[in-house]
């Protein structure tokens, strides 16, 4: 048997960056030669073994068949004849469709050393179409590499453009879907991941309430860039350059989701869009099953930004209610991812990037005012139950009066 390293690896490790996970095909082999070796299978019928010392995947060269929708549509065969070549024409890209020998001689059928020097994501033959969750893989590799020079051939978007008007991404299952939506949100440029779906018609499939914000115009007072599609694109690349966590992209890309929903006559007002857009940020959610922690912020976001932009504004009662929805007492954290959101927000307009933000210094200060008011004097004056509650709230109520008189003196 003979033994590579395949996809990732070889590619990371060509263009200079840190490789972490490595993946080998092995050419040659039975199943029970690998188990005979020590190797653990990964699956009951899927060729793929855990090397018994690193845990590395070691998967036998295989050719792939589509035989129905969606990915479980798969037949597999793997046999000691199929060769190298052949294993790598059924991968996605030809960046990836590379394999390397123990002594660094590379197999490169498919020229993706080529394109890696031209900066090109090209499909490695038709066989690309046989998984639909690579349009999402292409525009996540897009979001990666983008600041590297890397563009989706012309003739990859057109494929990919196929696959998205066919019906076949609707197939992917929620957990396919948010696993790469996820990681792309995490790259370098996410908003190249989302430009990327939506060049190739698969934004108004996965996503319809993002694709709809573009082309929706915004008051050009606030929002020198216009298209709330183009601002939503700015808010999230401002979240990456803030090195935000995913919580907070996430909310990001879904905070104006309302826009989208504003009669064409209201134009470019956009009156109430933050409770407007709830049920879409729910929808949203709920179709890539996307964690808790993710769901919960991008409704807060949604609900509550315009608040934070006129946080100086707000009065005390305002202010308070605010402090209250987030639960600033017992979630300080997710105030905070709040916070940084609203900010990613105003960034995320055209020449406004480097304008500073008190609202956030303001607001951290308002939940550390609500926060400081002791339970222990008002214990002990006998209130209790709800009566507690009440006195807690005046006595909040009145330090953020007090904090936002000093604030304005
Ligand atoms: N692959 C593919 N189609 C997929 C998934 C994977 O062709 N839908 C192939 C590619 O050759 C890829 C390899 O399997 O390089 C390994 O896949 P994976 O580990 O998911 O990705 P990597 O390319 O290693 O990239 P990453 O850095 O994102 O892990």
């Amino acid at each position: 048997m003979q033994i590579y390293k395949v996809g990732g690896a070889v590619r990371d490790r060509l263009l200079g960056k840190p490789v972490t996970d490595i993946d080998w095909v092995v050419v040659g082999a039975t199943t029970e030669e690998m188990l005979a070796q020590g190797f653990r299978p990964v699956g009951a019928d899927f060729p793929v073994f855990l090397h018994p010392k690193t845990g590395e995947e070691y998967a036998l060269a295989r050719t792939e068949r589509k035989s129905g929708r969606g990915y479980g549509g798969f037949t597999f065969h793997a046999s000691p004849e199929v060769t190298l070549e052949q294993d790598l024409i059924r991968r996605d890209l030809t960046i990836n469709a590379m394999a390397e020998d123990d002594g660094q001689n590379l197999t490169d059928p498919y020229n993706g050393q080529r394109d890696l020097e031209d900066r090109i994501l090209r499909h490695v033959s038709p066989a690309f179409a046989e998984d639909p969750l690579r349009v999402l893989r292409v525009a996540r590799f897009a979001a990666r590499y983008a600041a590297l020079g890397f563009t989706v051939a012309p003739e990859t978007l057109e494929l990919m453009r196929t696959l998205s008007e066919s019906g076949e991404l609707e197939a992917l299952t929620a957990e396919r879907n948010w696993k790469e939506i996820s990681r792309a949100l995490m790259e370098e440029q996410p908003q190249v991941f989302i430009q990327v779906l939506r060049d190739c018609g698969a934004l108004k499939v996965l996503m319809p309430e993002v694709d709809a914000l573009f082309g929706v115009p915004q008051p050009e007072a606030h929002h020198p860039e216009i298209d709330s599609g183009v601002h939503t694109l700015s808010v999230l690349e401002q979240s990456a350059l803030h090195r935000q966590p995913l919580t907070v992209r996430w909310a990001c890309l879904l905070h104006d989701l309302g826009k989208g929903l504003t009669p064409q006559e209201e134009w470019p007002r956009h009156i109430a869009h933050e409770h407007k857009g709830l049920k879409l940020i729910k929808a949203v959610n709920e179709r890539f099953k996307a964690p808790k922690e993710c769901q919960e912020l991008a409704l807060l976001v949604g609900q509550y930004h315009t608040h934070g932009h006129r946080a100086l504004e707000l009065k005390a009662t305002t202010l308070l209610e605010l402090l209250q929805s987030f639960d600033v007492y017992r979630r300080p954290q997710r105030f905070e991812e709040f916070i940084a959101a609203c900010e990613m927000d105003a960034r995320g307009r055209k020449g406004l990037e480097q304008r500073s933000y008190p609202q956030a210094d303001y607001l951290r200060g308002a939940a550390n005012v609500a926060r400081s008011v002791a339970v222990q004097p008002l214990l002990e004056k006998g209130f209790k139950g709800p009566e507690l509650g009440e006195a807690l709230k005046r006595e909040r109520l009145k330090a953020l009066k007090a904090y936002k008189e000093a604030a304005a003196s």
